[in-house]
């Protein structure tokens, strides 16, 4: 009889021995190594000592699958300081790799070196990575790109070809220079000199068509674009000539496909769309440029381009016989009913679970702000309208970033002094935000404000944008968390009357909301992640001035809802 026992529980260990090795046969861990350099760029005909990602610019495109593990150990062979953020990872329990300076970690010094580790849990689509540490992002960026588990397909036909394509912004100039200079003078910064696809910027610029990019497409094919906008400061269209696209995807989950001739996307945001070679062949112009809400304000209103090229297309080798691309038309820098249209189509394929029974209720508004030169600057140093400095904020506070220690370790540990948790529910003054707002409301305080959630809470936030300097969209990121987007309008939001346009039953599941040029956003979200989660305006000119905040997730019940322990090589300041 023992021995029968015995016989079964081996028997049993066995079984489940090999039902864990046979699910976990299928999730890998990735190893990569990212070596933060200056590597020389050439660009509109001048050459930059660019900080690149192992001298690639757009750095590496990372490929998993839902499931799989990334390790990726980042040394910093650069002069700045750095650190690096995965865009989009939901980064369950390890919120110590999520990589925002001062939030989750302290940077990476030169010569130092940290390994972000991290699980791919539920997610499937286009997400990116890039530093998250003063303007660095503008050369340091890449794609990461989620497959499906193995065995599991796309709820769409499978693209014969997947190309990421990646938006980015340019300076003739080195982008640490201009971030700096405008800390030091308070005005806006230079703007960009141009816009790039996949790095480079195509046949409008000077000295540049000669590495313009080039998507290949046979006729009758279906091909997947996987569409990243990481500029820096600019919301972008994006088209191609000719050609629709049938939008499948955004921020790493699905949509209800839909289709549309002309993107827009927020710095920040991802979307999938399929094209089809369904043209004569011939080469066509993809391009991107600016769309613009703020006003009164300069912008980069210059046009990237690359080739979406038939394979069967006319050869181009030979200067001039080839006929030139063809051009789309993309909207007015200011069609804000084209980026209404189109960001109102977007749904999740099915009906999906909103959180109702909403526990914590909140309403931030977002915007800009002009501080009084303070006594003790030089006017050099206000040289903003009428002698300000440019600012902003989330309801009402200006968010200053520690310096000593990152916001999760003082969490964590309990280290007094860092932050208080005092960030207002609602805004501390009510006013007509989208009104003509009264000059005496234009300076926020400055502080290291957040806000705590217990776990599992439901949570709703109303975005609200304020015509305060100028209106504007602002791509609102929380990191941590994907969140639905359940409605979005114009002027003040209204309780009275907005909550019934609430879509609660199939809305966009995203972790970037574009919130209207004067006007709001809802968005929903169980904190069912422990840890600092960082949300703020995606257009880094705006994170300079503090238009950010920060939550605190307390940890729930038990390891599984509990944050893990901090690594041993944990950069500390
Ligand atoms: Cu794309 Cu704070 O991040």
């Amino acid at each position: 009889m023992q021995t029968f026992k015995n016989f079964s529980i081996i028997f049993l260990g066995l079984f489940l021995f090999l039902c864990s090795a046979l699910s976990l046969a299928n999730a890998e861990v990735q190893q990569h190594q990212f070596v933060i350099q200056a590597t020389k760029v050439k660009r509109l005909c001048k050459t930059h000592n660019s900080i690149t990602v192992n001298g690639m610019f757009p750095g590496p495109t990372l490929e998993v699958r839902n499931g799989d593990t990334l390790e990726v150990k980042v040394v910093n062979k650069c002069r700045y300081n750095v650190t690096i953020h995965w865009h989009g990872v939901r980064q369950i329990r390890t919120g110590w790799a999520d990589g925002p300076e001062f939030v989750t970690q302290c940077p990476i010094r030169p010569g130092g070196s940290y390994t972000y580790r991290f699980t791919i849990q539920g997610q499937e689509g286009t997400l990116w990575w890039h530093a998250h540490s003063s303007w660095l992002r503008a050369t340091v960026y890449g794609a990461l790109i989620i497959h499906p588990r193995e065995g599991e397909s796309y709820p769409f036909p499978k693209p014969k070809r997947e190309t990421p394509i990646l938006l980015g912004e340019w300076w003739d100039a080195n982008p640490i220079d201009v971030v700096r200079e405008a800390t030091r003078t308070g005005a806006t910064p230079n703007i960009s000199d141009a816009y790039t696809i996949n790095g480079q910027l195509g046949d409008l610029y000077k000295c540049s068509s000669k590495d313009t990019t080039i998507v290949s497409i046979d006729s009758g094919e279906t091909n997947l674009l996987r569409v990243i906008n990481a500029a820096l400061n600019q919301p972008l269209f994006f088209s191609v000539a000719n050609h629709k696209f049938t939008v499948v995807g955004a921020d790493a989950s699905y949509t209800k496909p839909f289709t549309t001739s002309v993107l827009m996307l927020g710095p920040g945001q991802t979307t999938d769309v399929l094209i089809t070679g369904d043209q004569p062949p011939a080469r066509y112009y993809m391009a991107a440029r600016a769309y613009q809400s703020a006003q009164n304000a300069p912008f980069d209103n210059t046009t990237t381009t690359a080739i979406l090229e038939y394979k069967s297309a006319p050869c181009p080798a030979k200067k001039g016989l080839a006929p030139k691309p063809i051009m789309p038309s993309l909207p007015a820098y200011n069609d804000t009913n084209t980026v209404t249209a189109f960001s109102r189509s977007f749904k999740s394929p099915r009906k999906v679970e909103v959180p109702t029974d909403i526990d914590e209720s909140l309403f931030f508004t977002v915007g800009l702000g002009l501080n009084n030169c303070p006594p003790n600057f030089h006017k050099s140093r206000c040289q903003g309208p009428n002698g300000t400095r440019f600012t902003a904020s989330m309801n009402n506070v200006s968010f200053v970033f520690p310096r000593n220690f990152s916001l999760l370790q003082a969490h964590q540990q309990g280290i007094p002094g860092v932050f208080t948790t005092d960030f207002p529910r609602t805004p501390p003054v009510k006013f007509d935000y989208t009104g003509n707002v009264s000059q005496s409301l234009f300076q926020p305080i400055a502080g290291t404000k957040l806000y705590k959630l217990k776990y599992g809470s439901r949570v709703q936030i109303v975005i609200q944008d304020t015509s305060i300097v100028t209106p504007e969209n602002h791509p609102i990121h929380l990191h941590g968390y994907d969140f639905y987007i359940i409605a979005e309008g114009f002027g003040n939001f209204n309780p009275k009357k907005d909550t019934s346009k609430f879509n609660l039953v199939d809305p966009p599941l995203r972790n970037t909301v574009a919130v209207p040029v004067n006007g709001w956003a809802v968005i929903r979200f169980i904190a069912d992640n422990p840890g600092v989660w960082l949300m703020h305006c995606h257009l880094d000119v705006h994170i300079t001035w503090g238009l950010a905040m920060a939550f605190i997730v307390e940890n729930g019940v038990g390891e599984l809802q509990t944050l893990q322990p901090p690594p041993p090589d944990l950069p500390l300041c």
